[in-house]
């Protein structure tokens, strides 16, 4: 039996998403990885259990999460029936995707009306739920008209099987259409999800704007671009690893000579601010007040754990800031 920590709410801060009433965790847990059929059931349920305990009440899946694809969305459904059943329902905010290839033939990827909403049917299912928190447009579609992906994310939420609509992978461009055709639909798009950390900045040339501009929150994916900026590669690359697993998205030659060398000084500076390398990059995309959550993945309780402590710091004194950037400009 699980029973929540009582103290769940107060050590979390909230944010609120873009101009929406939704408030979402600074920190928000991802189940790309770790959390398929291929993984340790137990160990991925406790790590969600000790994610709500300390405030994470934000969890991010996808239709093709695993491997096997789907699998992360039944393993969290199973997680969600056992440990979160009656009233905590209210208590979390569960978002799914679809863009990426999930069945076989021409309606199993992109952006189609058809693919999006028997996709959302499919996670549904798997999920055991009724409904998703958040529903996203995983990447766009260059053949498909925008309107009318966007208009099955509407017909997503006017259904009751989402509660919101989000986008992601989309640029500044593709964003700002998709914002303003939801806005003229009466369902504004909530959020947006874009790759982002120390070492992938394009959000910054345009993005980050777009979505204030409109109001959209914003979630980054990968902010330890996959383990690269966290002590886990500082002395080469361990057996357990993203790096070294077979389905792994991280190729073994991003942990390059350079990169590692780079990883080092970057954990120089974390260690005078007292911080993990971890805490320090996910502190440093707090920073910004546009970036209203930031999605993290974890194999371990010990690296969930490491990285909440980051709440602790979130400021920069401008000489740590030139630090970072020229290190990361080298
Ligand atoms: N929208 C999209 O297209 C998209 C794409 C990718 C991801 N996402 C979302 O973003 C979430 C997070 O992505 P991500 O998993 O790539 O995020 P990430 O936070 O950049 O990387 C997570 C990995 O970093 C390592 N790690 C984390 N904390 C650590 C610590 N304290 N010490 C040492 N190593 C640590 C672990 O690697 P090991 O497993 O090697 O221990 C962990 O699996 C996903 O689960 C998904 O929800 C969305």
């Amino acid at each position: 039996m699980y029973t929540p920590s009582s103290s769940k709410y107060e050590t979390m801060k909230y944010n609120r998403c873009g101009k929406s009433g939704l408030l979402l965790p600074a920190l928000s847990l991802g189940l790309w990885h770790n959390f398929g059929e291929v993984d340790d059931f137990k160990t991925a349920r406790h790590i969600i259990r000790t994610a709500f305990d300390k405030g994470i009440t934000h969890f991010d899946l996808a239709n093709n999460y695993g491997p096997p694809p789907g699998s992360a969305e039944t393993n969290f459904g199973s997680i969600l029936k056992k440990d979160f059943g009656g009233h905590l329902r209210d208590e979390l905010i569960i978002s799914t995707k679809a863009g990426y290839r999930m069945w076989e033939g021409p309606y199993g990827e992109w952006g189609s009306r058809k693919y999006l909403l028997s996709s959302l049917d499919q996670s549904l299912k798997r999920l055991g739920l009724e409904y998703v928190d958040i529903f996203y447009s995983h990447r766009p579609d260059p053949d498909t008209p925008l309107e009318e992906t966007m208009m099955a994310l509407d017909h997503a939420v006017r259904s009751g099987k989402a509660l919101y609509a989000g986008i992601s992978n989309y640029d500044a461009q593709q964003s700002r259409k998709a914002f303003e055709i939801l806005r003229n639909l009466g369902t504004p798009c909530l959020i947006h999800q874009p790759k982002y950390s120390m070492l992938v900045r394009w959000v910054e040339e345009g993005l980050l704007d777009v979505v204030e501009e409109y109001g959209v929150g914003c979630i980054p994916f990968s902010p330890l671009a996959q383990g690269l900026l966290t002590n886990k590669y500082l002395k080469g690359i361990p057996e357990n690893s993203r790096a070294k697993k077979e389905h792994g998205f991280l190729q073994m030659s991003e942990v390059s000579k350079e990169r590692i060398a780079q990883m080092k000084l970057l954990n120089d500076i974390a260690l005078q601010r007292k911080q993990s390398l971890s805490q320090m990059a996910l502190s440093w995309l707090l920073k910004d007040n546009r970036v209203t959550s930031v999605l993290i993945g974890v194999s371990s309780e010990e690296q969930l754990l490491n990285n909440l402590a980051c709440l602790d710091n979130t400021s920069f004194s401008g000489e740590e800031l030139n630090a970072i950037e020229s290190i990361l400009k080298a």
